[in-house]
């Protein structure tokens, strides 16, 4: 299976900075939101045989957890366009003796020398593409006619308080421009119609789709008000602006996010606030887009 190139065609830049940013905080970002992981993966119910596509798959937990469900008789590839995060993948496959595999690539426009899979998923990987269309048609021509894709994408931020109330935080200290609906970035399918129309231009039929409702520990499971502070202003956006508007605002800004976490610190569990995400099924039209 071959390399394509990896040069970003999405505003936020995956193969580098945002690539490099969640390799390094790669175990709070996948604990934070492992439980949704779980119920997609539950929502798939993947059996033994099924060849499955990863898209977005990060680090690759997800890869792995479908590659124990497919069994050796199946396939799980993860692609994506981070080669940093596909080289962290790859080690963990081959330290767990794990099938899944793994290519670094642009979705939108890879060509894939791969038979076509059964199924597609995805959780928090398929809302950075500049051209949904373009890039889930292409995705399209890499399944097999009727294929069933599972996609969690986040819902609107008033509905994911541990990011409005970062947001609040960060606006009490530096500008932030307003956010642009649609754009590419986390919440780019939070208006589900949008996803429907894309999904339907680019070939998919049928989509419907559930809430996840759930409380996320900011800074990953057991992280405490301060390290939950540090993680959002070192990975973080909203974070990462405010870390770079001086020292002054950082640890002005640090003391609030270290004052609101603890108002949310639950002893076992982390600094909890609430997550909504939507998950989504559609399949692939089973002739011409
Ligand atoms: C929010 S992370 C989610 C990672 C992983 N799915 C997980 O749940 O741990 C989004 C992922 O999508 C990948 N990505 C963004 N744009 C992409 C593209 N055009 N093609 C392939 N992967 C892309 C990023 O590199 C990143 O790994």
């Amino acid at each position: 299976m071959g390399e394509p190139g990896t040069a970003p065609t999405v505003g936020e830049d995956w193969a580098g900075e945002m690539g490099a940013r969640w390799l390094a905080g790669l175990d709070r970002f996948e604990g934070m939101i492992a439980p949704i992981g779980e119920a997609l993966l539950a929502r798939a119910g993947y059996t033994p045989g099924e060849r499955v596509l990863d898209l977005g798959c990060g680090g690759g937990a997800t890869t792995l957890a479908i590659a124990a469900a497919v069994g050796a008789e199946g396939a799980a590839l993860g692609l994506d366009i981070a080669p940093m995060l596909v080289e962290r993948a790859r080690e963990r496959a081959a330290a767990t003796g794990s099938t899944a595999r793994f290519v670094c690539a642009d979705a939108a426009t890879a060509s894939l020398d791969a038979p076509p899979f059964d199924r597609l998923f995805s959780r928090f990987g398929s809302m950075f593409f500049a051209e949904p269309g373009a890039a889930f048609a292409n995705l399209r021509t890499m399944l097999k006619p009727g294929a069933r894709i599972d996609l969690a994408v986040w819902a609107h931020p008033r509905d994911n308080a541990w990011m409005m109330e970062v947001m609040g935080i960060a606006r009490r200290h530096i500008e932030i421009p307003p956010a642009v609906p649609r754009a590419p970035g986390p919440f780019a399918f939070e208006d589900l119609s949008y996803l429907g129309e894309v999904l339907e231009g680019a070939g998919f039929t049928a989509m419907e789709a559930v809430a996840y409702n759930g409380a996320q520990a900011v800074g990953g499971p057991g992280a405490s008000p301060q390290e939950a502070a540090d993680f959002v202003l070192g990975s973080l956006g909203a974070g990462r602006m405010l870390a770079e508007a001086g020292d002054a605002v950082c640890q002005a800004a640090r003391a609030d996010l270290v004052d609101l976490f603890t108002r949310h610190h639950r002893a076992g569990e982390g600094v909890m606030l609430g997550c909504k995400a939507w998950l989504v099924t559609a399949r692939a039209r089973e002739a011409g887009p």
